[in-house]
């Protein structure tokens, strides 16, 4: 299926196209410095610099002696790759604009393409394609093309097949394309390119200094949920954005009986829904990712009755269901690897507006103070402390856990609901838990 433009060509290959015939993001920025600014703090700035992807770039490499080089640098820096100058992936041989990432000018010259894996025609040169017919400027051509507007353009990079044998490895484009979402016309951009986090709402403005007022100027942050790498590389501010992403993206409700005495099991049971996300949740890397319900239960002293969803001393999620995807190699054993990977052995994802009902449950112990008390919480890391601790040593990176939402429940009477739960508080309580989150959130070792 190709998307957009009219003529399907192939996508560009390896070393077919000038690195010199890309100009630098700071060229753009003399006049588009708004967008420039939104861009630099985004993932899309970093994605070839990247800690977390250059250790697996290399470790990948070093498994597979270097077959995987070309594949994995082809997202990553697509100027690298369609210039020939990365691989090597020891940079030796990359220009600047090859190590921009995904930057201005490879994006705004490709003109048509297909889904997944990188699927991208590039066409470097004066013309710049985007979502207007009528955005002359005295810097270069401006001509309107439609696929910048569809999820089709990003769905050339957000799907990813093993190129070994081409297991579904990254299917955020699919599980849209099956989704509702889909159906409502309701685009990747709407929701990343927008104020609306969850749906298209305007953002009028100008998209370069001395360009007329638009009613709707694309926002080009284009957060997802990486809240810790964004912490680490762009100082926090966007690291807060992706923070407020995942607290939109799904609803939480826990069901508990009225009453219940002691000696008797008592059943808590939470649904997810993704209400926000216009894919699976979590999406992406989700061999990495990780979301899970914590429940609590505390009676009328704060004495605990039950616990469970908490990080363990080996970093082991206790007692909890992982919303992940599982791999496994051509032996069966579970791997993170994802370039080792050969069949998936769960996906247990949410898809876009479904739900997921988990029950835990607990004896009511015999000298409860009433009411009791239950709390459940949505909790989202980008990726394991201990996947972190082995790739780059301990004590280097702290993996941020994300409170994505809290519900409550109460048993034998009305339990007093923690006040930060109060509605309105999010925004303020999250940078307050982000400055408090050695304490708070903070995977423990
Ligand atoms: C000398 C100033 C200047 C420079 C430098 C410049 N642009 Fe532009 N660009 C403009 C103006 C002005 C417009 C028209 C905007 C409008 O009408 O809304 C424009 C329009 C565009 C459009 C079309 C947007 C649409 O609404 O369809 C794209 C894409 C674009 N520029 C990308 C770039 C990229 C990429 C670079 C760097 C390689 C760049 N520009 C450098 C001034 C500039
Ligand atoms: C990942 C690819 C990507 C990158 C990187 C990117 N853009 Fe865009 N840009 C888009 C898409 C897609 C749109 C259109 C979105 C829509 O209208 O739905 C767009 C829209 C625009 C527009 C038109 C804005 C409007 O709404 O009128 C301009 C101008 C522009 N980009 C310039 C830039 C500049 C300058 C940079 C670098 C600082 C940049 N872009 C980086 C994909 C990209
Ligand atoms: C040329 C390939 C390419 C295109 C086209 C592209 N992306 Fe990306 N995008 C990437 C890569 C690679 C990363 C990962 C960077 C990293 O985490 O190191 C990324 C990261 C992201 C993230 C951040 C993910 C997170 O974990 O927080 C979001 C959101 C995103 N892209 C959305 C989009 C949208 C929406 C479009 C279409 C308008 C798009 N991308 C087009 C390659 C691309
Ligand atoms: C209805 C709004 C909506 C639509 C449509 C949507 N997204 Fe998202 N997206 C979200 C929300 C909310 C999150 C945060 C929750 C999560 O991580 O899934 C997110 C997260 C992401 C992430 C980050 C995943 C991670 O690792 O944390 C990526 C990448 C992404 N989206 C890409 C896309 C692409 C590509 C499309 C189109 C095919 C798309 N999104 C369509 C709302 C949307
Ligand atoms: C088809 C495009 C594509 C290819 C090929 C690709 N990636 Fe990615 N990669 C992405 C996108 C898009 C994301 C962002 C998804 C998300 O945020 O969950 C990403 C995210 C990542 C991340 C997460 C970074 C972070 O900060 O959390 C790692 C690690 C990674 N890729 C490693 C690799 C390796 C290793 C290879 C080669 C085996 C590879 N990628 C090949 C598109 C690609």
């Amino acid at each position: 299926m190709t998307a957009g433009a009219a003529v399907a060509a192939e996508p560009t290959g390896f070393g077919e196209v000038d690195s010199e015939d890309f100009a630098g993001h700071s060229k753009c920025a003399n006049c588009h410095a708004i967008i420039r600014s939104q861009w630099e703090g985004s993932m899309h700035a970093y994605a070839y610099v990247d800690p977390l992807y250059q250790a697996e770039l290399v470790m990948a490499s070093e498994d597979t002696g270097g077959q995987t080089d070309e594949f994995c640098v082809r997202c990553h820096s697509p100027i690298g790759f369609v210039s020939g100058e990365i691989p090597p992936i020891d940079n030796s041989m990359a220009s600047d604009v090859a190590l921009e990432s995904v930057q201005c000018d490879f994006c705004h010259t490709v003109t048509e393409g297909d889904v997944g894996n990188g699927a991208f025609v590039s066409t470097p040169g004066e013309v710049k394609w985007g979502p207007h017919a009528d955005a002359p400027s005295a810097a270069h051509e401006s001509e309107f093309n439609e696929f910048y507007m569809e999820a089709e353009y990003c769905s050339m990079c957000h799907n990813v097949n093993s190129p070994f044998n081409g297991l579904p490895l990254d299917d955020t484009y699919t599980s849209w394309s099956e989704s509702q979402y889909a159906e409502d016309e309701v685009t990747c951009q709407d929701c990343h390119m927008t104020p609306g986090i969850t749906q298209f709402e305007a953002n009028p403005g100008r998209s370069a200094s001395g360009a007329p007022k638009r009613d709707h100027i694309s926002i080009h942050e284009i957060v997802g949920g990486n809240v810790f790498m964004l912490e680490e590389l762009s100082d926090g501010m966007y690291g807060e954005k992706a923070g407020e992403r995942l607290r939109e993206a799904a609803t939480l409700e826990v069901s508990v009986p009225a009453e219940a005495v002691a000696g008797e099991e008592v059943t808590i049971d939470v649904e997810i829904t993704n209400s926000g996300a216009g894919h699976k949740l979590p999406t992406g890397i989700t061999e990495l990712r990780q979301m899970w319900v914590e429940v609590s239960v505390t009676d009328a002293d704060g004495k605990e009755l039950y616990v469970s969803g908490q990080i363990g001393s080996e970093d082991n999620i206790e007692d909890a269901i992982i919303y992940q995807t599982v791999l496994a190699d051509p032996d069966g054993e579970v791997t993170a690897k994802l370039w080792g990977a050969e069949s998936i052995v769960s996906d247990n994802r949410i898809l876009p507006k479904g739900s997921a009902v988990e029950s835990r449950s607990f004896i009511m112990p015999e000298d409860a103070a009433d009411p009791i008390l239950v709390e459940a919480k949505l909790l989202y890391r980008s990726a394991p402390q201990h996947t972190v601790d082995e790739l780059f040593g301990e004590g280097v990176y702290d993996v941020p856990v994300i409170d994505m939402s809290t519900a409550y429940g109460s048993i034998n009477g009305e339990a007093d609901v923690p006040s930060e739960s109060t509605p309105g508080f999010g925004a303020l309580l999250f940078a307050v838990s982000l400055l408090a989150a050695g304490c708070v959130y903070r995977a423990k070792k």
